[in-house]
């Protein structure tokens, strides 16, 4: 299920210590007696959260200072109108409204992707630092070709990496009907190999494009070493057999980005992660786009010395 990112901060229903600063809710516990205005808070906590319950939100009429200064200052600072109010209740830098550094990989790839600006923002920059790491680059879903695309792009045509594409281009497989059921099979059918060709056509000597179902499509990279691997694939079965392929070949500091663990809608993308990484060192961490990334820790002390002949280091799971 593709939606953006609502930028909806859920409002807190905590109650406020009346020794907080000088806001207007401050000055009329000076007035009350302390009692009555903890009464009183609970109330405005419940009504709070009743109404948006049915879909609607509160908010002061005056913001508090800390507030006023950080609209002001948006208003006024370098590259102002880069700053939105996204996921907090004040502006903050939004490079993906259309800076340039964004723009540059970002130009022309939208109408190919189901990704909104701010997650392929994160998408490139993940990309950007994993670049400079030893291995491969790879995209698990891959649609009409938008965010392997921005990969591409970031890369650049003079990588000496390669950028490996997974998917049916038949659409989602069978769904678990319990763990995915706003998924279907057969949704997000691309519109043909050939156009993704083209999409991706300045970049063909670097591109392998794997068509067909993971985790069949993984057969003959045993021996692979990945920096980076973007996983956007939906559902529960596909996010496992990503997880299982990728995390042993990730090098240490290597990303995996899941496009969507934080939708509630794909929760069964966010079920099989936590599985997968429930017995592991590393922990996948909720980003505000919805999104999630892991970051590969190096193998502990005493496994780092088990290299082989070359010098590189063995994997636990003896990949090399
Ligand atoms: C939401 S789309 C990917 C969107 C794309 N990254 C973009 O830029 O918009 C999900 C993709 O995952 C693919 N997919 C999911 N599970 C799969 C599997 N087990 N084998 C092959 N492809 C799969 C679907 O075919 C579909 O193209």
């Amino acid at each position: 299920m593709k939606v953006p990112a609502s930028g909806k901060s859920q409002p807190s229903t905590a109650s406020i210590p009346p020794t907080l600063p000088s806001t207007p809710q401050a000055h009329l516990g000076e007035v009350l007696c302390e009692p009555v205005f903890f009464a009183m808070q609970q109330v405005k906590n419940a009504c709070k959260s009743v109404l948006l319950r049915l879909g609607y939100e509160i908010h002061p009429v005056s913001q508090p200072p800390v507030q006023d200064i950080d609209f002001k200052a948006a208003l006024t600072v370098k590259e102002s109108q880069y700053y939105s109010q996204w996921s907090a209740p004040c502006p903050l830098f939004s490079p993906w409204l259309g800076h340039p550094d964004f723009q540059s990989i970002y130009e022309g790839a939208e109408p190919y992707t189901l990704v909104s600006p701010d997650r392929c923002y994160m998408l490139i920059e993940l990309a950007r630092y994993a670049r400079h790491l030893a291995g491969d680059f790879a995209e698990c879903g891959v649609w009409n070709g938008g965010t392997a695309l921005l990969l591409a792009r970031t890369l650049g045509t003079s990588a000496s990496k390669k950028l490996y594409l997974f998917d049916s281009f038949e659409g989602l497989p069978k769904v678990n009907g319990e763990k995915d059921s706003w998924f279907s099979e057969g949704q997000y059918r691309a519109n043909s190999i050939g156009a993704v060709k083209a999409v991706l056509s300045d970049f063909r000597n670097m591109i392998d494009i794997r068509c067909g179902w993971i985790p069949e499509t993984f057969r003959g990279l045993e021996e692979r070493r990945y920096a980076f691997a973007h996983i956007d694939v939906d559902i529960y079965q596909s996010n496992l057999d990503c997880c299982a392929y990728f995390y042993p070949r990730l090098v240490p500091g290597g990303v995996l980005l899941f496009d969507e663990y934080c939708f509630a809608a794909a929760r069964g993308e966010k079920d099989a992660v936590d599985e997968f990484f429930a017995d592991k060192p590393e922990r996948p961490i909720a980003l505000p786009t919805g999104q999630a990334f892991v970051l590969k820790l190096p193998p502990p002390a005493d496994q780092q010395s088990t290299r082989n002949s070359d010098g590189r280091v063995r994997c636990q799971d003896g990949v090399r």
